[in-house]
């Protein structure tokens, strides 16, 4: 089977130790039916004897049949099977496939999403394929029913993890997330958590966490947990991460947060992507190309094309000096608007270079073809994906920038200077961790709504050095679970 239609089907399986746990967990009773909504290669299913399997793929529901011969195994979409069955079970549990939202597509992602919105939860479509399966096992369960999966640590910060955990707290008595430091699947970028819902029917007001170093197999569920109540996770951007975090470390974040020298980036600016070209390498051309071919100078910006072009201070007039005189493709077409183009740019955009670039999406969609729009001169470039933190740098020469970095544009009257200092706090240096999320491999991302959010201390806040201290220990924990280092 091709790493393709791994992808396509979400086909991570689960190691036995964490599929017998999950089982454990829910089955109290040898005598309950078990409803694995994904069933892979059967591996919850042979935990349990009275078990139903569905699995979309023809080879691993055969091996499902073969390895769980106890259990019922329906080869085809989950969605589909659960809106022509009247089965209810005592509980569910499985890992429901991890696919994308830009994978996730066809007929069962329209089932799915159809499926949810009847149970009264509105995805977005950006929503990845393992929340409307939660759903939508959840409601084939009967009334005090329990489930547990394994889950993408997106629940924790994902845009479309707050209407499942609203819906979750709605039908549920108790729900609980269970957080590992290390890896579940050390195999995969993406971390996994484990969820537990119970009393199906009832609702709760608040969500259960745990934070463990590792995963210890056929643990019971943990007696105790952090609450965390739906009212604060509200108020604090639905964003179940951040709770992961020492109290102490968090409490003051909150209580400094709340301070009027303490301001959002949306408050003093805006943080937005920067232009799309559709083929970069043909709207970008080399100083010494565009020389050749007699480009005006009017018609070229000096663009920062990725992060790893910016210095760690300011984009100034040595910066860009540096970047002509290597002769580095920085120098963007900007035909925005001329009537008439020379010729030299004419038969540029006739060469055989333009029709493949006429050809992308992006061309195919906009009037004309070459012209790029967005093309804005912002006040600062923040590097969104960073190692250690995202750095926010001046453009102090003029500079555009394409979308691989964001584009800061502040308000009038607020001096970048004073954001950039800012930005090198210790607060701010924390609130990177809280409002961003963590990509995989130690990686930190700034999503344009996250970097809205991140907290900049703009006057004197007059920190002692036990509370910097406190920050500073908050922002090592919150590295930890990015794996940074
Ligand atoms: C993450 S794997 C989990 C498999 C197994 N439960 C385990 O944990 O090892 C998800 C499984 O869901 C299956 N799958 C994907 N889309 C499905 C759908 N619409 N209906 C049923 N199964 C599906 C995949 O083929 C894959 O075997």
């Amino acid at each position: 089977m091709g790493q393709s239609r791994e992808k396509q089907l979400g086909q991570f399986f689960t190691p036995p130790e964490v599929a017998r746990t999950l089982v454990g967990w829910v089955v109290h009773d040898k005598r309950v039916r078990l409803l694995d909504p994904s069933c892979g290669d059967g591996r919850f299913l042979t935990c349990h004897p009275r078990s139903v399997g569905i699995e979309i793929d023809r080879d691993n529901a055969a091996l499902a049949r073969a390895q769980a011969p106890g259990a019922l195994v329906h080869e085809g979409d989950f969605f589909e099977w659960a809106t022509q069955t009247a089965e209810r079970f005592q509980v569910a549990a499985g890992n429901p496939p991890f696919i994308r939202y830009q994978d996730f597509a066809g007929d069962t992602r329209i089932r799915a999403l159809a499926y949810a919105e009847r149970l009264g939860v509105k995805f977005s479509r950006l929503t990845s394929s393992w929340a409307p399966f939660l759903v939508a096992a959840a409601s084939l369960l009967r009334p005090n029913g329990r489930m547990a999966f394994v889950v993408p640590a997106e629940i924790g910060h994902a845009t479309y993890a707050p209407p499942l955990l609203e819906w979750l707290c709605a039908h549920f008595e108790h729900v609980r997330v269970v957080a590992f430091q290390q890896k579940l699947f050390p195999q995969l970028s993406e971390d996994a958590w484990l969820l537990y819902c119970a009393g199906y029917g009832s609702r709760s007001d608040a969500v259960y966490l745990n934070d463990f170093e590792r995963f210890v197999a056929d643990e019971p569920l943990p007696r105790f947990a952090r609450r965390v109540e739906l009212s604060t996770w509200r108020a604090a951007g639905r964003r179940l991460r951040r709770f992961l975090l020492p109290s102490e470390s968090l409490a003051l974040y909150d209580e400094l947060s709340a301070r009027p020298e303490v301001v959002r980036l949306s408050e003093v600016g805006h943080a937005g992507i920067g232009y799309v070209t559709g083929a970069n390498d043909f709207f970008h051309v080399r100083p010494s190309t565009a020389k050749e071919l007699g480009i005006p100078a009017r018609l070229l910006r000096v663009a920062v094309r990725k992060a790893e072009q910016l210095p760690s201070v300011s984009v100034d007039r040595a910066a860009v000096d540096g970047w002509l005189m290597s002769d580095d493709p920085v120098m963007l077409l900007h035909l925005n608007g001329q009537d008439r183009l020379p010729d030299c740019l004419r038969r540029y955009l006739s060469s055989e270079h333009a029709e493949r670039a006429k050809g992308t999406y992006k061309c195919r969609n906009r009037s004309p073809w070459y012209a790029v729009p967005d093309v804005r001169v912002p006040d600062a470039f923040l590097a969104y994906m960073s190692g250690l933190r995202p750095s926010l740098v001046r453009n102090d020469a003029g500079c555009v920038c394409t979308n691989s970095v964001h584009a800061v544009t502040l308000k009038a009257g607020v001096s970048v200077r004073a954001v950039q200092e800012a930005w090198r706090s210790p607060l701010c240096e924390l609130s990177c961790e809280l409002e961003g999320h963590p990509l995989g491999g130690g990686m930190l991302k700034l999503e344009p709504g996250e970097a809205a959010n991140v907290r900049l201390p703009l006057g004197e806040v007059g920190l002692t050095s036990g509370e910097i201290e406190t920050i500073r220990g908050g922002t090592a924990h919150a590295r930890r679970w990015r794996h940074y280092g």
